[in-house]
């Protein structure tokens, strides 16, 4: 069965304008997957839009949609009444840097509607349609820093332990009924987000197509990929090897020089 068969007709991807998600939606188009891509800035996800109709033989759609929004539910499913949805790529993040005590009450609650409720809401929004199809995927994208705190990004790196836990779970809930459900948990990518925050490329930092390309071949071998062979050794590394403290520290390491 070919990817476009087991995932398709229709993906959703939460988060697509630029950097990942764009990737994401361009290893989908490639793999002949029509695409409703999502983020804020519709301006950008219509470019990404424009390239991909032009470059391959698949429907894109897009929607100015904020996953923060307390009717994001309620959006998702009418965004995706009228189309059969294979696979769900929920991408959005908000990552915030500083010491918690510095950072604006509101900042850090917003990293919990972005990267905590919004890909609950969007599980909890595609699964049921997925369980009656008897087949389908979801991949929630996490980080090397939800497997353990995080200086200078401790909100944001317990969002995404609760992306891998909750990915966890539904992989094993799920794959009876024939949904794949997978969990990403990458480190550094080159994305404009991650530009922003960084000052050059930490080690084993990779490009987003990569992550992307390796995210969905992982697909149906869940529960949890690590995209690059950098990646896998410091997770191994840092999770099974040393005591805690010392993977916080070294961990905080990465975090310290982040803007
Ligand atoms: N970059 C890294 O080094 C790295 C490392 C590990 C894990 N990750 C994870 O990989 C994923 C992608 O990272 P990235 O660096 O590509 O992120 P990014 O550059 O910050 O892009 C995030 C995407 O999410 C969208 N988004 C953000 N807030 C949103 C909202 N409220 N509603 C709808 N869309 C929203 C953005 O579009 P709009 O602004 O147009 O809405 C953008 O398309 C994230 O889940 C991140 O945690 C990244």
């Amino acid at each position: 069965m070919s990817f476009a068969e087991k995932y398709g007709p229709w993906a959703v991807v939460a988060g697509a304008s630029e950097g990942l998600g764009a990737a994401f939606a361009a290893a989908l188009a490639a793999r002949g997957v029509n695409l409703l891509l999502l983020a804020r800035r519709v301006n950008l996800l219509e470019r990404v839009a424009q390239d991909l109709r032009a470059g391959h033989d698949i429907e894109v759609r897009t929607e100015a949609c904020d996953v923060a929004r307390a009717d994001f539910a309620d959006a998702l499913a009418r965004l995706t009444a009228d189309i059969e949805i294979g696979l769900g790529v929920y991408n959005a993040a908000f990552a915030p840097v500083g010491e918690m005590h510095t950072r604006a009450l509101d900042d850090l609650l917003r990293v919990i509607d972005v990267n905590v409720r919004a890909p609950l809401v969007f599980a909890r929004t595609l699964a049921p349609r997925m369980v009656a199809q008897g087949r389908g995927g979801i991949v929630l994208m996490s980080s090397l820093a939800g497997f353990q705190g995080a200086p200078r990004i401790a909100t944001y790196a317990a969002s995404k332990a609760f992306n891998i836990v909750l990915g966890e779970g539904l992989w094993a809930e799920l794959k009876p009924h024939g949904v794949d459900v997978l969990v990403a948990a990458a480190g550094a990518i080159r994305t404009p987000g991650y530009a922003k925050a960084a000052s050059g490329d930490a080690p084993g930092t990779l490009d987003a197509h990569v992550v992307a390309e390796q995210t969905l071949d992982a697909l149906g071998n869940g529960p949890l990929v690590v995209p690059g062979g950098v990646n896998r050794v410091a997770r191994f590394v840092l999770g099974r090897m040393l005591p805690r403290r010392t993977a916080i520290g070294i961990f905080g390491r990465s975090t310290k020089d982040l803007a």
